[in-house]
């Protein structure tokens, strides 16, 4: 019966994830997957989920099934740090939020709901992207196709091409935004040039569906997401899919949000109802127990306040890990041109130069970069950041010299 199922290929980088983790190596770093380690090179425990775990593992209530649309707390709290406790869409109830399975469920229930009511719209991706939105999209039903981002000559973005590119676009197409932290590039629009974008994404009534995974690896929580509130605050009508999976340390718990912003709250109402059957069809309802965990650090003063100075310190760590990381380069391999990597932000660099070389990378000294040559800073520490830039610097050389 199933002589004709066809073998898949594997993710490209969760497919890494497994290899390296099956690899012997006591000395092996993994800069493939988005992940933070700490300096000790730990996937860290976060000190304000612990607590918050005390609290919630000490409840004896039911394990009862959420709503559709998840935890009602967890919804407040989401919305609070994605548009700002002030936000005046939030006061005016023209914001629907469900909670998610993680940033990927809260892309594919978005994508479900738009698609059925926009079948006659396609969506856009930036080049390049995070590879599984395109395969979300597409399993969708959309017709996808790539924005110019990054300009490969330079190693910067390419904002000129982009706006050109955005103008261009049919009304109601929908267009994949990554707020800050660009996955897999690390190249950021200003602040400016974000009101440009939405000023074309008025006039030419584009459809923006944010994702925002890394708020506050960037530069803070509010900078991060300049987008959302520019969008919000200029009444656009838009999706954002927020990840919790970096930002708490809590990858296995599949925690997200979706949100659509609409023009009152009567349309809310009604985005709310077509996302929670848009869940139902998919998984009925989200998990419990991660949500509860991340509702309890944001909604109560002092764990917010403990977690907030965490992520400040991971922040604070890839930032400084980033610069050792260029510095150690300019040592091993002076001769490159090595500047991108201090003009990107947040948890990725995307090095292309280092592409063709993943495979030696990984065989010969134990490091794992993904196959379009994306870098996650979030792994180097102290210890490993001047192996990895040797590494780097070897690969090129001995390519150099053949
Ligand atoms: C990544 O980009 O590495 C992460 O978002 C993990 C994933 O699911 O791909």
């Amino acid at each position: 019966m199933f002589s004709t199922l066809s073998a898949y290929a594997g993710d490209p980088i969760l497919s890494l994830q497994l290899a390296y983790r099956d690899d012997e190596r006591a000395d092996k770093v993994n800069l493939s997957i988005g992940l933070y380690y700490d300096e000790q090179g730990r996937i860290p425990r976060l000190n304000s989920v612990q607590e918050a775990a005390k609290v919630v593992n000490a409840s004896t209530a039911p394990c009862v099934y959420l709503p559709m649309s998840g935890s009602p707390a967890y919804c407040r709290a989401a919305q609070g740090l994605v548009f700002g406790a002030d936000s005046e869409a939030l006061q005016a109830g023209r914001v629907a939020t469900i909670q998610t399975l993680g940033g990927s469920g809260a892309l594919k229930v978005g994508a479900d709901v738009l698609r059925r009511f926009f079948p006659g719209s396609a969506a856009r991706i930036s080049g390049p992207t995070w590879d599984n939105h395109r395969a979300i999209l597409e399993g969708a039903g959309f017709e996808v196709d790539v924005y110019p981002y990054f300009d490969h000559a330079s190693q910067r973005l390419d904002f000129d091409a982009m706006a050109s590119y955005l103008r261009t676009q049919p009304e109601q197409t929908v267009v994949v935004l990554h707020p800050c932290c660009h996955n897999p590039t690390g190249a950021e629009l200003s602040t400016q040039q974000w009101d440009e974008i939405v000023a074309i994404v008025i006039e030419r009534r584009l459809i923006p569906f944010l994702d925002l995974a890394y708020q506050g690896l960037g530069e803070s929580f509010e900078r991060d997401a300049y987008l959302v509130r520019a969008l919000a605050s200029a009444n656009v009508a838009f999706l954002v899919a927020n990840s919790f999976s970096k930002i708490f340390s809590l990858y296995g718990e599949r925690c997200g949000s979706l949100s659509m912003v609409c023009a009152n709250a009567d349309e809310a109402s009604r985005a709310l109802g077509q996302m929670q059957q848009a869940v139902r069809r998919n998984y009925s309802s989200p998990p419990a127990h991660g949500g509860h965990l991340v509702e309890t650090v944001l909604l109560d003063p002092a764990l917010r306040a403990m977690w907030e100075a965490e992520v400040a310190e991971m922040r604070g760590r890839i930032h400084e890990m980033r610069g050792r990381l260029h510095e150690g380069l300019l040592r091993h391999h002076p001769d490159y041109d090595w500047g991108f990597l201090l003009a990107q932000s947040g948890m990725f660099s995307y090095a292309p130069v280092l592409a063709p070389h993943m495979d030696r990378l990984i065989q010969a000294h134990g490091v794992y970069i993904i196959e379009s040559g994306r870098i996650c800073i979030a792994g180097l520490n102290n210890q490993n950041v001047d192996r990895v830039a040797k590494a780097f610097a070897s690969v090129l050389k001995e390519a150099t010299a053949a």
